[in-house]
Parts: structure tokens; C-alpha cells; sequence
């Protein structure tokens, strides 16, 4: 039988310019790219919903299979980021998500700065209806291409080129000898905040065939075996820069997992890969931060942000 708490922590974040009712947030490419799962989870029940990375053109992504379990317990996917472009995403799947009350972030890539800065203006003309731009500078799954993140001044001139009325976040990744230049980087560039971590290349082998099991070779793995890495990663940038707004995401599919996030550093928690598992997972997540919260006599999930106590 559940238990009726007495009272209810409050649970509402401030993600730099960008109040959420929590800190629960729907990562790119794990939620659709608007309602898809609006029967399952209330988008509007979340923090935010991060649609998943668009371009200023439509993508095919990367040939099947484009997702398998890794070892561990983790996922590894190439999806490549197919997607139809930002344009008819913002005619064909805004209206609905919108309907939901959904705050909405979404998340744009390209090949180019100019790709980033086209994706970005057709963006500002629904400046109203979405919250953010999140900017994926760290897909794996882009053959050929550099990953963007891996660059302090690529990220900069990226974040840079999107400025206008929409705050950007810059979502790095892990994989760069010093994570914190690339993060003061976009924060220099104007990004109003951070997301942290994308997936890490990795891959599986099918030893009968001899071949990759994804269809693209590599992919990119999520999931528990990122936890640690993500985490690390927060507490990092969080501990140079404490002002900067974070969404911790990698490897949460508890509520106390999430909880880490927060003590390490995060402002907001995203959730990827637990919700291929269980598509209530970050419903579930945001009942279990609560219901941490409470067990703990903390009133507002606020007070948690940062307080990990670090060894001296
Ligand atoms: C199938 C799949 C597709 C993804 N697509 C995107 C994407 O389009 N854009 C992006 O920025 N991140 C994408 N990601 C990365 C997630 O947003 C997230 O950063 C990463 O998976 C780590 O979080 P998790 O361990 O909770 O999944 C994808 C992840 C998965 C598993």
C-alpha cells in the first residue's frame, strides 16, 4: 500500500532564465519528437521535454540495427539523428506537444556553424512556445565528422552563431581531456546553460559474424554504465563553475540515482535510457526524488544542488 506523505517537498527548479516545475527532463532522442508518449507520461508532469535533435534538413540517420544492449546493462545506438528538419517539425509536431503543456526544449544539430545558426533561426520564430535550444555538439554517431565538443572554440563560435531570443544550452561530452574548458567555452559563447553528458562511442561485436552488431559500426553507449561517468563529469564543471545551470544526465533510472546528480552539481536531471526500459521511468524517477526528499526532512529539492561533501 502507498504511503500518504504528511507534506509534499517542493520539487520546482530554476534552470538559469527557465523555471521548471521540476528536475526531471525527457533527454533528446528517448522521448520523440513531440506527443509519441503523451499517453503514457504527461509531458506537462515533467520538468521539460527535450524533442529530439533536429537539423535545418532532413536526415535519414544510419542504417539498422541501429540499436542493441551493451554489456553491462548499458544500450548502444547509432540512430545517426534522422530526423525531418526543424521546419517541419515546427509545422507537423510543435501544435500537439504544445496542447500538452509541455515546456519544450529542442535540441539542433548540424555539419556546419551555419547548420547550427540556420536551425537556430527558424527556431525563433516560435520563440514563445519553446523553452530552450539545446545544442548537440557531441553526437558519436557521425562518421567523418568532428564531434563539436571537442573543441572550446567550435563550441563557442556554435553557441554563438544560435543567439537570439531562445536561451541555448550546449550539451558536451565526456570524452575531452579537460571538459571544463569546453564548458567555459559555451558559457562564454552565451549559453545559459549546460548538459552533461551525451552518449560515449563504444561498440559490440557479433563474434559469429565477425561484423559490429550496430549496422553503422560503433554506437553510442547509455544507460548504468555512464552513471559514474556523468556524475564525475557534473561534479567537475559544477565545482569550477557553480553558477552555471547543469542538466546531469547519464545513467539515472532511480530516484536516489537522480539525487546524485543534484548533490554533484546538476540544477535538473535528464532521463534517456531508462525510459526504453520502463516508458513511466521518468515519472517514476520524479516520485522517487520526492519521496527522497521527504524521508530526509529536505522541503525544497533546491537546497540539494551541490552539496556533495567532497573530501579536502
Ligand atoms: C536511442 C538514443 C537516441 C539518442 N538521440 C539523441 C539525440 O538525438 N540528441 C542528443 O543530444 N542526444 C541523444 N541521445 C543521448 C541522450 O540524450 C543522453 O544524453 C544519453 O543517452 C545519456 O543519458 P541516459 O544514460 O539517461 O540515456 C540519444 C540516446 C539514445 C539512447
Amino acid at each position: 500500500m502507498k504511503r500518504k506523505r504528511r507534506w509534499q517537498p517542493d520539487l520546482s527548479v530554476q534552470l538559469g532564465p527557465i523555471s521548471l516545475r521540476n528536475p526531471i527532463v525527457a533527454a533528446s532522442g528517448t522521448f520523440g519528437y513531440g506527443s509519441e508518449l503523451a499517453t503514457i507520461v504527461a509531458p506537462s508532469a515533467l520538468g521539460a521535454v527535450t524533442v529530439k535533435s533536429l537539423a535545418p534538413f532532413a536526415h535519414d540517420g544510419n542504417p539498422p540495427l541501429r540499436t542493441t544492449e551493451a554489456t553491462g546493462g548499458g544500450m548502444l545506438n547509432s540512430v545517426g539523428l534522422a530526423g525531418p528538419g526543424v521546419d517541419a517539425w515546427i509545422r507537423d509536431e510543435l501544435p500537439e506537444l504544445e496542447a500538452t503543456g509541455a515546456t519544450i526544449f529542442v535540441s539542433i544539430w548540424g555539419r556546419t556553424v551555419e547548420d547550427y545558426a540556420s536551425a537556430a533561426v527558424s527556431l525563433q520564430s516560435v520563440a514563445g512556445r519553446i523553452a530552450a535550444i539545446e545544442a548537440n555538439l557531441s553526437c558519436p554517431n557521425l562518421g567523418g565528422h568532428e564531434m563539436f565538443a571537442q573543441s572550446p572554440s567550435l563550441t563557442e563560435a556554435i553557441v554563438a552563431a544560435c543567439a537570439g531570443a531562445i536561451p541555448i544550452f550546449a550539451k558536451l561530452t565526456a570524452q575531452v581531456t579537460d571538459v571544463v574548458s569546453v564548458a567555459r567555452a559555451a558559457i562564454d559563447g552565451g549559453a545559459a546553460g549546460l548538459t552533461l553528458i551525451n552518449t560515449l562511442p563504444g561498440l559490440m561485436v557479433n563474434v559469429e559474424s565477425r561484423t559490429p552488431a550496430l549496422g553503422a559500426g560503433g554506437g553510442g553507449l547509455s544507460g548504468s554504465p555512464l552513471h559514474t561517468v556523468a556524475l564525475r563529469t557534473v561534479r567537475d564543471v559544477a565545482n569550477a563553475l557553480p553558477d552555471v545551470a547543469i542538466i546531469g544526465t547519464g545513467g539515472v533510472s532511480t530516484g536516489s540515482q537522480a539525487v546524485a546528480m543534484l548533490l554533484a552539481g546538476a540544477t535538473a536531471v535528464g532521463v534517456g535510457t531508462a525510459t526504453f526500459a520502463n516508458p513511466r521511468a521518468t515519472l517514476e524517477i520524479c516520485e522517487g526524488v520526492a519521496r527522497w526528499c521527504h524521508d530526509h526532512d529536505v522541503r525544497t529539492v533546491r537546497a540539494l544542488r551541490g552539496t556533495l561533501q567532497w573530501p579536502k
